[in-house]
């Protein structure tokens, strides 16, 4: 039984119920399946106003703690992935090693943009899920209202108001950041290749997680370096011995991670994790690039803070994007390269002159007035029930003893399968069928994660899902037969 509500000091009434009813589902009290009383009755029961009740259960909802079930009421959610092993951590790397050629990547990105294929492959959430209507109307008033803005140069390392913008928000997450620190890129891609280019050398060892995302280790080769991989926990990112490891017998150049629902894992570093990184990479004076492209799509109520934020001596390269939350297509990122800004900068007026001001005015306007909040939590929600329906029906009709990730933010899974299953394999059959993955094997400079593929949850769940799911359990069954 629901005790009654707790004095709730500052804390507004509804969220000191989410609060509790949330306590109540992580201990145990309430399980996965169990009907919540209905809003009238729990509004009684607890002194409240309807109102309050639904915006508690509104919260519990885009946390997936509950689920709304039409003309039924809210329910527990099952947890994602209970009980299922999560994927097994990959040993160190006895020593840094070139990134070989991998055609595998460049089809997979051409078969990501072919409509005829369903997108498992991609790191790219469904266009549906964006504001395209709206950002398409700022982006027409923004060339109506200057149209010379056409035929000016961008000179400036970043369109002002923007920077601002970006800089109040890692403000609100703890992680405060001078406006002036920052350089607008194109896309995160540019943000990390700059950092790369400011702190590196070819020939240089730059450590890195695995698995990890294969942009990384295309760019590592187009800049000549050598990888060094380092275990990563699935629930809570880079293992800090491995890495202390690894910088004690190994001239590491840089770091480079995303601490923040990583890809492809999903893993989030918790806050003493991301102070002790720091303090080690203080301790053998090496810099770390942090990618957190996916920062914003938390689950939890609360944002994780970026690694930036424990960063005392600007060795933390902070590099993000609005690809994943916002327009993929408009290409608009950022870095706040910290001790490397004045290189960073010269190696941007080389790279690209500057970032289109029209559409950096544009993302400007939306943060300001466009609901970008209203828009982050609609998405967070849509992914994190993608994430949910994606992992029930892999564990519906994948093989036993396929082991996956429980991501608290993002909209990637990564799925182990049994060994003895071939995703280069599964991916060739998968493909006459229509259907693109992303084989383990790119994520990793090493032949491994063979029984691995990377699953794209950010596309709207339909029959078609559920159906190419069957289909790709089907292939890895017979594989094992
Ligand atoms: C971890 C990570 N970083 C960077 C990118 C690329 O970002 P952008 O599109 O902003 O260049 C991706 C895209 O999949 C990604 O997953």
């Amino acid at each position: 039984m629901i005790k009654p509500l707790a004095q709730p000091g500052r804390t507004p009434l509804y969220l000191e119920l989410a609060r509790e009813i949330q306590e109540l589902v992580e201990q145990g009290t309430l399980r996965p399946g169990h009907r919540l009383p209905s809003v009238r009755r729990m509004a009684l029961q607890r002194d409240v106003s309807i109102s309050t009740v639904i915006q508690a259960y509104t919260v519990l909802e885009n946390r997936g703690v509950l689920e709304a079930r039409p003309q039924s009421g809210f329910y527990v959610c099952p947890r994602l992935a209970d009980g299922v092993p999560v994927p097994r951590m990959a040993k160190p790397m006895a020593k840094p090693s070139y990134v070989g050629v991998n055609d595998l990547t460049a089809e997979i990105l051409t078969f990501s943009t072919d409509p005829s294929y369903l997108p498992f492959g991609a790191a790219c959430p469904d266009p549906s899920l964006f504001p395209n209507q709206k950002l398409a109307r700022l982006l027409g008033s923004v060339c109506r209202n200057d149209p010379a803005l056409l035929g000016r140069y961008a000179m400036n390392w970043a369109y002002d108001p923007l920077a601002r913008e970006i800089a109040r928000r890692y403000l609100q997450c703890g992680a405060p950041l001078a406006h002036d620190e920052l350089v607008i890129t194109v896309g995160c891609t540019e943000a990390i290749n700059l950092c790369l280019r400011a702190i590196t050398k070819p020939g240089d060892t730059v450590a890195v997680e695995t698995p990890t995302y294969f942009g990384f280790l295309e760019t590592l080769q187009s800049l000549n370096l050598r990888a060094l991989e380092v275990p990563t926990d699935p629930i809570t990112g880079l293992c800090l011995d491995a890495t202390r490891d690894a910088l004690a017998h190994n001239d590491v150049k840089a770091l480079i991670l995303m601490p923040n629902f990583s890809n492809p894992l999903g893993a989030c570093m918790p806050d003493e994790k991301k102070a002790k990184l720091c303090q080690l990479l203080a301790e053998y004076d090496v810099p770390a690039i942090e990618d957190d492209i996916y920062g914003d799509l938390h689950f939890g109520e609360r944002r994780p803070k970026p690694l930036k934020a424990w960063d005392t001596d600007g060795r933390v390269l902070l590099c993000g994007s609005f690809g994943k939350t916002l327009a993929p297509a408009m290409r608009v990122g950022w870095c706040a390269p910290g001790r490397y800004l004045e290189r960073v900068r010269r190696l941007k007026f080389t790279n690209t002159l500057g970032t289109p001001v029209i559409l950096q005015k544009a993302v400007s306007d939306f943060l300001r007035n466009g609901g970008y909040d209203h828009h982050l939590r609609s998405i967070r929600r849509a992914y994190h029930g993608q994430l949910h329906l994606f992992t029930q029906a892999i564990l519906r009709h994948f093989p036993a003893g396929t082991r996956l990730s429980r991501p608290e933010g993002g909209f990637i899974l990564w799925v182990e399968l049994p060994p003895g299953v071939d995703t280069l394999k599964l991916h060739r059959a998968a493909l006459t069928h229509h259907i693109n993955t992303a084989p383990g094997a790119l994520f990793s400079v090493k032949d491994r994660y063979r029984n691995c593929l990377r699953m794209n949850c950010g596309l709207p769940w339909s029959d078609t899902i559920e159906a190419a799911l069957r289909t790709l359990g089907q292939f890895a069954a017979q594989q094992l037969r």
